[in-house]
């Protein structure tokens, strides 16, 4: 078993281990069904592995590193809502097999929970952890509301895109991995570079989300195919292909983007896919995806610290980025 399937085993242990349920049922039998099912479970493996690299005492990180990832459940939970999506993780999302109100309530738990669990380490090292981990919380709501003003908004820029992404995505692995560097007190410089490996590490993880959505096999990714063109997202994939096409492609496109538009989704989802391969957007976002991996890789070759546990950090971000989940 490599260092990293440990680390892994140790969350996921620590995960089922937790006892989710509890009265009222409506309210907690959802925690239990999203907690439960899995997931990547990448971020809280961040913050342990974060933790490991800079020689920190695991059993301290690994309550910071499950609130992290209650945190990022109860985003889901939230979203889902939001993105009006169906499926996640191929099974029924919480609004969907419960109701609306029922995910809004049990997000909200979920998100104190997560600041309980925080708490479960040695006292000192709380303050940091919750600075780390509000800011985080924050910003990534922030980068949600602008998520959805751009369903509605016409012109968006390519960077506007990218620092929604980076809000609502890449900060919380960047966090994941900055309090795995607390726990372990490292350096303010060696925190500072983990946290902007996160970073560009998690800008390249939004880009291949946003990939995988319209190209990834439901089966594979769990999620309805083409749901981001459904529900009008901004995606890197519509902004450069609104930058590349011919103006008479460009209003078809805009056009099919329109929230009054009366194309049926699967028509609509197959005009703009046709649309996305005449302009070949799909090698443009490959291209930006691999400048920001290798900015990640780059980061953590500077990084001092061992070159072993390096190299298992270097190898997990290399697997996030050829997933096809
Ligand atoms: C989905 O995150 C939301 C994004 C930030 C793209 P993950 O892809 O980590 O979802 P799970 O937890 O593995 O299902
Ligand atoms: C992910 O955005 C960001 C958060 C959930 C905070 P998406 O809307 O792309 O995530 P998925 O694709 O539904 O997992
Ligand atoms: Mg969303
Ligand atoms: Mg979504
Ligand atoms: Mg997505």
């Amino acid at each position: 078993m490599t260092r990293t399937q440990q680390l892994q085993q140790e969350i996921n242990t620590l995960i089922s281990s937790q006892k989710f349920n509890g009265n009222p049922p409506a309210l907690y039998a959802p925690i239990a069904y999203i907690m439960e099912q899995g997931g990547k479970r990448l971020r809280p493996l961040l913050t342990l592995m974060a933790c490991d690299l800079f020689e920190g005492n695991i059993p301290d990180a690994l309550y910071p590193a499950l609130a992290v990832e209650m945190f990022h459940n109860f985003t889901l939970v939230h979203d889902d809502i939001m993105d009006k999506a169906p499926l996640r993780r191929g099974k029924e999302t919480v609004y969907k097999k419960w109701n609306a109100d029922i995910a809004i309530l049990s997000g909200d738990t979920m998100f104190a929970m997560a600041y309980q669990y925080t708490l479960k380490t040695k006292t000192q090292l709380v303050p940091s952890i919750l600075q780390v981990f509000s800011k985080a919380a924050i910003e990534v709501c922030e980068g949600q509301q602008l998520d959805m003003d751009f369903e509605k908004q016409e012109e968006v820029s390519i960077a506007e895109y990218l620092n929604m992404i980076r809000l609502k995505t890449a900060v919380l692995l960047g966090a994941s991995l900055e309090i795995g560097a607390v726990v372990a007190q490292a350096s303010p410089g060696q925190v500072k570079a983990i946290y902007d490996f996160g970073i560009a590490l998690g800008m390249a993880f939004q880009l291949k989300d946003d990939l995988l959505d319209v190209y990834g096999t439901q089966a594979d990714f769990g999620k309805v195919s083409g749901g981001d063109i459904a529900s009008n997202k901004k995606t890197y994939l519509l902004l450069k292909a609104l930058q590349l096409a011919d103006d008479q492609t460009r209003k078809s496109l805009k056009s099919l983007y329109r929230s009054d538009n009366q194309t049926e989704t699967t028509q609509k989802i197959k005009q703009v896919k046709a649309i996305f391969a005449q302009l070949n957007v799909q090698n443009e976002v490959e291209k930006v995806m691999q400048t920001y991996y290798q900015q990640a890789v780059e980061i953590l070759a500077h990084l001092e610290a061992d070159e072993v546990k390096k190299k298992e950090l270097a190898d997990y971000a290399s697997f996030l980025y050829s997933r096809d989940y």
